[in-house]
Formats: C-alpha cells, sequence, structure tokens
C-alpha cells in the first residue's frame, strides 16, 4: 500500500489510460457488452484473444509461438516452464516442484493441479535436528542433497498437458532444446544471481556450468549452451516423464544427491511413487467475487483468502489506498500469518480445518480483533471450526529467494496460472543433466514440536512441505476475469493479497496495481518496500504502534485481466518478465 498522494496518481495514471471516468469503469470487471468495444478502441492495451506473460522474455516468447500456432495454455505452459528451466534456472525447473490452476472453458470448471516435491519415505521429523538435538542453521541446510525433495514438475506439467493438451507433447520442448545447444544470452538477473550465490561454486557440476575455468562468474549477456539440457529434453520430449521417475535421468538425479556435504536420503523408489495430483481449488468469496487458488499442501489459497476474508468487515474501496488500508492489511496479515503457522500443512498427513479457516463468521470474528487505531502487535492463533481438534504447535516463518510465475490464456477460453519453484536461488546448488535439484525440504518446520506438541509442518516421510505459492484465479458470476500470482516466499501471500485488492477493491489497471509499493508483515515486524513514499507511510504506521522498516521486497507478480472480451497483462517491473497478447 502506498501513501494517499501515490494512490492518486495511481489513479490518476489508470484514468489517463482508459479515458474514461472512473465510475464508467465496470464495478467487476466486465464491463455491459455495449461498452467494450468503446474502450477496445479507446484504451491502449491490446484486445486480444491469446496472452502470456512470463518471468522471462524467452520464455514468453516460446509460449506465445504455441498459441499461435493453435496450441492450448496447457501446451504454452510446458513449453514455457520448460524454457524457464534454460534461461531462469536459478528459479524453477524439473528438478523442482510446482502448482498450476487451470480453467476449462468448456465444461466451466477450474481444477488445481499439485506438483509439490515430497519428503523421501525414510524422512523423519527429526530431519533437520543436528547432533545436539537443536535445529541446524537453514543456510546450512539449504546446500547439498539433503535439502531435495522427489521432484514433481515434470510429473504435473505431464498431467496438465495429458488432460488439456492440443499439440504433440514432443513438439513443445523443441525451442528450448534448439536454445539449449545453440546457446542463450545469460540475463542481468541470471547474472546478478550467480554472482551472489559465491557457494554455488562448490558445487562442481554447477561450477562447470556458472562459472569460468579461472573461477570468475559468467556475466550478464555471455552466451550460455547446455547440451547436458537438450540431451535430457530430447529424452523426455520422446518418452514422457519415465525415464525421470523409473529410469536412468531418475538414477543419475538419486546418485547426484547423495553428496558429500549434506548427502541426501531420496532412492529410486521415492521416485516411482512420485504422484502429482489433481485437487479441488480451495475458493473464497470476496465481496462480488470468488477468490480461488491453491489448497494445501500450499498455504497459498487459504492464508490470502484469510486476510481478504478478514479485510472484508472494512469498505477498502472507501479508505482507499492510504495508511489506515495498509495497517488494516498488516493487521489482517498478522491475524492470516498465524493460523497459518498454527494449522497449515499436508492435508494429507495433517488433519487441517481447511474449511474452518476460511468460515466467514470465524473470519467475522477474527476482524473483531483489529483495533482501527492501534496496531495489536503480535497475533495468536484463532479457533476456527473444526470437527477433530487436533493440537499444533505454530512454526517460526523464515524468507526466502527464488521461484517464477506464468500467467496464460488461449483462443479456447482454457487459462492457466502456475508457481513453480526449485525453493532459493538455484535451489540445492545440486545440478544433474543439465538442471537444478530444488531445496524443497527446507520448507518443513526445522522443529517437529514443542512441549510433545507437534508442528502441522514437521518433516513426515512422503509428505509434502507447506508451501506459500499462491497461483490463483479470480472469478465473477462464475467466469475467470483475473489470473494472477507470483514468488516470493511467504511473502507470495502479501504481494499477492495486495494485488487482488488494488485490483478489485480499487479498481485499478493491473500494471498500476503490481506497481504499488510492498508492506508485508508475516506476524513479526512490517516491511514497507524502499522507495520514496516508504519514509512517510513508515512514519504513519509507526504513529499506530507499528515496528517498521524498508526493504527491498521483490515480487515478481504477473496478470492477466479478462475484462469481457479484452485482455490485459502485467509483469512485475521488479523483475525481467514480458507480456505478449494478439
Ligand atoms: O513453496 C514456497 O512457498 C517456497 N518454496 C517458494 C520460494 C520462493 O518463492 C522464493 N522466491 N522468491
Amino acid at each position: 500500500m502506498a501513501r494517499k498522494y501515490f494512490s492518486l496518481l495511481a489513479r490518476f495514471l489508470c484514468l489517463a489510460l482508459t479515458l474514461l471516468p472512473l465510475g464508467a469503469v465496470a464495478e467487476n470487471l466486465v464491463p455491459p457488452p455495449e461498452t467494450t468495444t468503446a474502450i477496445a478502441a479507446r484504451r491502449s492495451v491490446s484486445a486480444s484473444e491469446i496472452m502470456i506473460a512470463t518471468a522471462n522474455p524467452l520464455a514468453s516468447e516460446a509460449g506465445f509461438a504455441v498459441l499461435q500456432a493453435g496450441g492450448s495454455a496447457a501446451d504454452a505452459a510446458v513449453a514455457a516452464q520448460m524454457m524457464l528451466n534454460l534461461v531462469e534456472p536459478q528459479s524453477s525447473g524439473i528438478g523442482g516442484g510446482a502448482f498450476l490452476v487451470y480453467w476449462d472453458a468448456e465444461t466451466e470448471t477450474l481444477t488445481s493441479y499439485d506438483g509439490r516435491e515430497t519428503a523421501p519415505a525414510a524422512a523423519t521429523p527429526d530431519y533437520w535436528l543436528g547432533p545436539d538435538g537443536a535445529p541446524i542453521p537453514f543456510r546450512q541446510a539449504v546446500a547439498g542433497g539433503r535439502s531435495v525433495g522427489v521432484p514433481g514438475t515434470l510429473k504435473v506439467f505431464e498431467l496438465l498437458h495429458t488432460a488439456h493438451g492440443r499439440l504433440p507433447w514432443a513438439d513443445l520442448f523443441e525451442p528450448t532444446i534448439d536454445k539449449a545447444e545453440a546457446g542463450f544470452p545469460i540475463s542481468r538477473r541470471l547474472a546478478t544471481a550467480i554472482a551472489d550465490a559465491p557457494d554455488l561454486a562448490d558445487f562442481p557440476v554447477a561450477r562447470g556450468y556458472f562459472f569460468h575455468t579461472d573461477g570468475t562468474p559468467k556475466p550478464e549477456g555471455e552466451i550460455l549452451a547446455n547440451p547436458d539440457f537438450a540431451a535430457t529434453l530430447r529424452v523426455i520430449a520422446a518418452e514422457g516423464s519415465t525415464p525421470f521417475y523409473e529410469g536412468p535421468i531418475g538414477a543419475r538425479i538419486v546418485e547426484a544427491a547423495r553428496t558429500a556435504v549434506n548427502p541426501g536420503m531420496m532412492t529410486r523408489a521415492d521416485l516411482a511413487a512420485y504422484q502429482a495430483k489433481e485437487r479441488i481449488p480451495v475458493c473464497l468469496d470476496y465481496r462480488v467475487w470468488e477468490v480461488c487458488g491453491m489448497g494445501p499442501p500450499s498455504s497459498g489459497a487459504l492464508t490470502v483468502g484469510q486476510i481478504l476474508g478478514i479485510l472484508s468487515a472494512f469498505d477498502l474501496t472507501a479508505i482507499g489506498d492510504t495508511p489506515q488500508a495498509a495497517h488494516l492489511f498488516i493487521e489482517a496479515s498478522k491475524l492470516a500469518f498465524a493460523d497459518r503457522a498454527r494449522y497449515m500443512a499436508d492435508a494429507d498427513f495433517v488433519d487441517m480445518p481447511t474449511e474452518g479457516l476460511l468460515d466467514p463468521a470465524y473470519l467475522g470474528a477474527r476482524a473483531r480483533l483489529i483495533d482501527p487505531l492501534r496496531t495489536m502487535g503480535v497475533a495468536t492463533a484463532g479457533e476456527p471450526p473444526r470437527e477433530h481438534p487436533e493440537e499444533f504447535t505454530s512454526d517460526r516463518p523464515r524468507p526466502r529467494k527464488g521461484t517464477s510465475q506464468l500467467v496464460i490464456k488461449d483462443r479456447f477460453g482454457d487459462m492457466v496460472t502456475a508457481t513453480t519453484t526449485i525453493e532459493t536461488g538455484f535451489g540445492s546448488r545440486v545440478m544433474v543433466d543439465g538442471f537444478l535439484l530444488n531445496n524443497e525440504m527446507t520448507d518443513f518446520s526445522f522443529v517437529p514440536e514443542e512441549n510433545g506438541v507437534p508442528v502441522a509442518n514437521r518433516v513426515e516421510g512422503g509428505k509434502r512441505p507447506r508451501s506459500s505459492m499462491a497461483p490463483t484465479v479470480v472469478l465473477h458470476r462464475g467466469a475467470p476475469v483475473l489470473l494472477t500470482g507470483s514468488p516470493g516466499g511467504a511473502n507470495i501471500i502479501p504481494y499477492v493479497a495486495q494485488a487482488l485488492i488494488a485490483m478489485l477493491d480499487w479498481n485499478l489497471d493491473p500494471q498500476v496495481a503490481i506497481d504499488l509499493p510492498h508492506v508485508v508483515n508475516r506476524n513479526g515486524d512490517t516491511e514497507v518496500e524502499e522507495g520514496p513514499e516508504a519514509a512517510a507511510l513508515i512514519a504513519a504506521l509507526s504513529a499506530r504502534g507499528h515496528v517498521a522498516e524498508a526493504a527491498d521486497l521483490n515480487s515478481g507478480l504477473q496478470v492477466i485481466q479478462i475484462d469481457g472480451p479484452l485482455l490485459r497483462g502485467a509483469t512485475d517491473k521488479r523483475r525481467e518478465g514480458l507480456v505478449l497478447g494478439e
């Protein structure tokens, strides 16, 4: 949330873009049919049939070419994800996990797909405890095979393609195979990430790929070829995911994860047992919209939903983008993060009060805990309605870096929003067959219990670590009006919630909405995005009792807004994404 004058500027920009009075921009984002042509002619955005926004121009181009060739959103998602693996290897890829939310226009249904990593079967709750019984430091846990969860990205994209693909699977790999063989220019973001990750050079395969032989990091603009990845993708293009989960690629993954430092315990049986899962999306009625996303094992939709559900008690449209809105957003975030820490984990393992957490009466009661004039300090978890009360102790949050986001709409009306990750930048640093393996095991709680009371998100064999990823679809009268999502670790939740408030409550153009300076609070101190407005907002929040400081809040939001027949795309200025539409 920004200060008032920023809001006025944003609204002015929005107004200038639309050349319409604000009131004429449809309250529900779906203008009546007779006005849409006029808006298309007067608004400086492309009226489009197809659109894609991803975190990297080469990935957007790969997906867009698929859409232009008559491919589906699912086809484009596969092509874009493979390209992201090549050109943004630090963030996502087949060595990691992903969540997808998919709109099927023909059946008018929303489905979510869970490609989250799983813990090896042999993993036990003391996984992250050192010999002294204390949790080992996070940084020490990341690098090496022990942090690697059984990867799910390839399986979940294959599942999506089997269900909704139109073009042949093999064709979707060609652009990335070509680029991996010919080489691609290292982007600024990748170059910076290599230079900022000195421990990457401790891992010989990664060192050989990302560093020169004299040890210097490869710089922006240098052409980087990845023949190992091209060879891997050729096999997967021809044979599907089987060689990865049950064949020679899998054997090499297991071998690579047995690093000298922090050796992993993943076996070939763990890989063979991996399943991507179709799950019912988690949805919340928010004013005139339905906000839907990824349920457990992600905490994304539930925590975003709790923040919005709590804020339903306040007229955010009237309050506008002001320090008061920031105060309410922080308080709602604290309450939601308190519940997240206590209750949210893999619901296949833990008896989670999924419905109770979004119960309107419960959220109304939580909203009444907010003092409009003063912060509550630290929030405590509530008691959501639930059938089988199980005692959990809360875990502790930790910030992360990495991850990628894509949003796609095809000419058939099908849409997908995907958040995909190898967890922290460069994941476990373990590289095999041209791709990096994740460190998603560090998304589990390092502390398994306190005073005999278990943490819901403790490590267990076969369990999926709790995520914050929040690929989101907003529906109005049963049809999608917004697709969004972001990287950012646990900050994904406030990034997405804030973008939704800006687009829904403040009716801001998507680009203006995601450009707003962020404010995040995960039930601790508040962080306000660095920038010209930060000092004044911090002062206004301090007056309400908040402890707030400026921080680099590096979201990577992507948005497609479906406004009748119009598509408006937006990509986060904080990263190097590209929107393409036609
Ligand atoms: O699943 C999660 O919530 C995290 N592993 C995502 C990590 C992330 O977004 C890092 N981003 N910049």
